[in-house]
């Protein structure tokens, strides 16, 4: 890495001596983002095939439509996915991870380390970006979403003759497992646990709040990662939960 520095005397945008493919992650990030943007928009206003609820299968419900909430009165352009997705949304639009990521793929703000800026005045996460520091509280809403999706889960291995167990129950699963592994990997959560304690003896329930700090942290290493994954997975299901919906596919049963 001994050749990432900017060019001396360079001001223009984009200048760097960089040699390698410094603008690959931005532009894998920038393409990755606006497929899951454009594919979830179009989802939240198709507003149909978003469940699979009979007799002869599994209950399948989208997470882009959990929880299910539909308001008889309201348009029918107004889909059950508008009233909820704002909650995940703003989660990850505030997300430490995800804000690195779009301030430098879409911003260009910088693009990447040791490449010229666009703008020199940069001031911070101040002012307008101010409204980041919600992020503490789209967390607790992101908790409650996972106890919601594993009720949802719990549903779709509820048949009517009892226990059972298809390919769609499994992708529910896997929804639930990784959105849980990005939760709880959050940084605010973090700090929340015990990262703002200086004196684990000090304070009340310190052994407990260290250990979980300490899962949180080996959690938090991989946050980019349960970030992306998590993210694909929801847009997986999704697909997975429209196609048996809508007869392209039968959801096999396991047992
Ligand atoms: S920092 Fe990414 S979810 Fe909290």
């Amino acid at each position: 890495m001994s050749d990432i520095t900017i060019s001396s005397g360079s001001t223009r945008f984009g200048d760097t001596d960089r040699r390698d493919l410094w603008w690959l992650p931005p532009l894998s990030i920038f393409l990755g983002l606006s497929t899951f943007i454009v594919y979830a928009t179009f989802r939240v206003f198709y507003n149909a095939d978003y469940v699979v609820d009979n007799e002869t299968s599994a209950y399948l419900l989208s997470p882009l439509y959990s929880p299910l909430i539909i308001i008889p009165w309201l348009p029918a352009w107004i889909s059950p996915a508008m009233l909820v997705l704002w909650a995940p949304g703003g989660f990850r639009l505030t997300c430490y991870y995800y804000r690195k990521a779009y301030y430098r793929s879409f911003a260009l703000d910088p693009a990447a380390c040791a490449v010229s800026e666009r703008k020199k005045n940069y001031a911070g996460e101040t002012r307008l970006l101010l409204i980041q520091n919600i992020h503490r509280y789209f967390l607790y809403l992101a908790l409650v979403f996972i106890v919601i999706l594993s009720i949802d889960f719990i549903h779709s291995v509820m048949w009517p003759e009892g226990f059972g167990m298809s390919v769609g129950s499994l992708v529910i699963l896997g929804t639930v497992v990784l959105l849980g592994l990005y939760t709880f990997s959050c940084h605010s959560l973090r700090h929340l646990v015990g990262g703002k304690i200086d004196c684990y003896s000090c304070v009340a329930f310190g052994k407990a709040r260290h250990s979980a700090w300490k899962g949180v942290t080996r959690l938090n290493k991989s946050h980019m990662y349960w970030a992306w994954t998590s993210l694909f997975m929801v847009a997986f299901a999704d697909l997975y939960i429209w196609l048996v919906s809508s007869g392209t596919i039968i959801d096999f049963r396991i047992f």
